[in-house]
């Protein structure tokens, strides 16, 4: 097995201060990346800002000789997003990782959501990651390398109680690996996605001590590096990622069947009764692009 290693690679992490994002941040380091900690600090519900968190990361890994910088933008503005990308070429001339990973939470449940708690997360998690990744692509298209991870999670791509916001939001982070993954394939941009678990302050009141104690933030590291490294060829992609964990998820697209020749009208009661077939995921796969969903409809189109 070959090394991975990232010498004279740039990494940017964003919420790098705390939980997965520092262990990323240490990780690349470790492995001779150059990497800017991106973190304003604050509360796990975005509230209030607190430079120490990026400054504690890169003391760690300036302590042990590798080379960090921090950066204390939000990554919820167009404005931020450009600075901690410009942050990366100031200090060290380029960037060529991104690891969208900021985050925050406000857990409610439907009725009790409020607009700045819908606007709040999704500024931070869907806004934050296309802020920042829109210049970092501008860099990376330029000179046909980058490699970029986006946070999704299991609440998104499977659902949970109480967290519309954050759910809605994560699966946005899927969407948007679509579009960068398909628009980056030529200039050797790839885009994944990660659905990790892992003991964390946004996990540490959700599940018991036994369990968190065995869901280190460390096991979450290899798969992104991995993701980020220079030989890997896979983009737009999903990988759940627990404990030793790691599996692939999908959105998946089955045969289903075609009523009618698409001339004539169709009638609810058509559906129904072909609702075993329409239901079913038998043969259902991944596809390359919304064209290759048009294939099914050979015959009518
Ligand atoms: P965490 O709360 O320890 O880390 C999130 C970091 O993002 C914090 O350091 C925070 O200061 C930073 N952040 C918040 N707003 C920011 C902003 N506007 N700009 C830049 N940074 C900002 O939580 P954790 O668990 O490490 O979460 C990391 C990512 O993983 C998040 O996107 C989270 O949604 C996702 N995730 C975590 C899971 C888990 O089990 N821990 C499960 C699924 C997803």
């Amino acid at each position: 097995m070959n090394d991975i290693r990232f010498d004279n690679r740039i990494a940017i992490v964003t919420g790098a201060g705390s939980g997965l994002g520092r262990c990323y941040a240490l990780e690349f380091a470790k492995r001779g990346a150059r990497v800017v900690v991106n973190d304003p600090g604050g509360a796990l519900d975005g509230s209030g800002n607190n430079a120490a968190a990026a400054d504690k990361v890169v003391a760690e890994i300036t302590a042990t000789g590798g080379k960090a910088v921090a950066s204390y933008d939000s990554v919820a503005s167009v404005e931020g997003g450009k600075n901690i990308v410009r942050t990366a070429v100031e200090a060290f001339g380029t960037v060529d990782i991104l690891v969208n990973n900021a985050g925050i939470l406000r857990d409610k449940s439907m009725l009790k959501l409020t607009e700045d708690d819908w606007d709040a997360v999704m500024n931070v998690h869907v806004k934050g990651a296309f802020c920042v990744t829109q210049p970092a692509f501008a860099v990376m298209k330029e000179k046909g390398y980058g490699r970029i991870v986006n946070t999704t999670s299991g609440a998104g791509l499977y659902g949970n109680f109480g967290q519309a916001n954050y759910i809605a939001a994560k699966m946005a982070l899927v969407g948007l690996m679509n579009s960068v993954a398909t628009e980056g394939a030529k200039s050797n941009i790839l885009c994944n996605c990660i659905a990790p678990v892992a003991a964390s302050r946004m996990t540490e009141n959700l599940m018991p001590q036994e369990m968190l104690a065995k869901l280190k933030p460390e096991f979450i590291a290899p798969l992104v590096l991995y993701l980020c490294s220079e030989n890997s060829k896979t983009s737009k992609m999903i990988f759940n990622c627990a404990a030793g964990w790691f599996s692939r998820t999908e959105v998946l697209c089955a045969q289903g069947t075609v009523i009618g020749d698409g001339k004539r009208d169709i009638a609810p009661e058509e559906v129904a009764d072909a609702w075993d077939i329409i239901a079913s995921l038998e043969n259902a796969r991944p596809l390359s692009s919304v064209v290759e969903s048009f294939s099914y409809l050979s015959g009518v189109l």
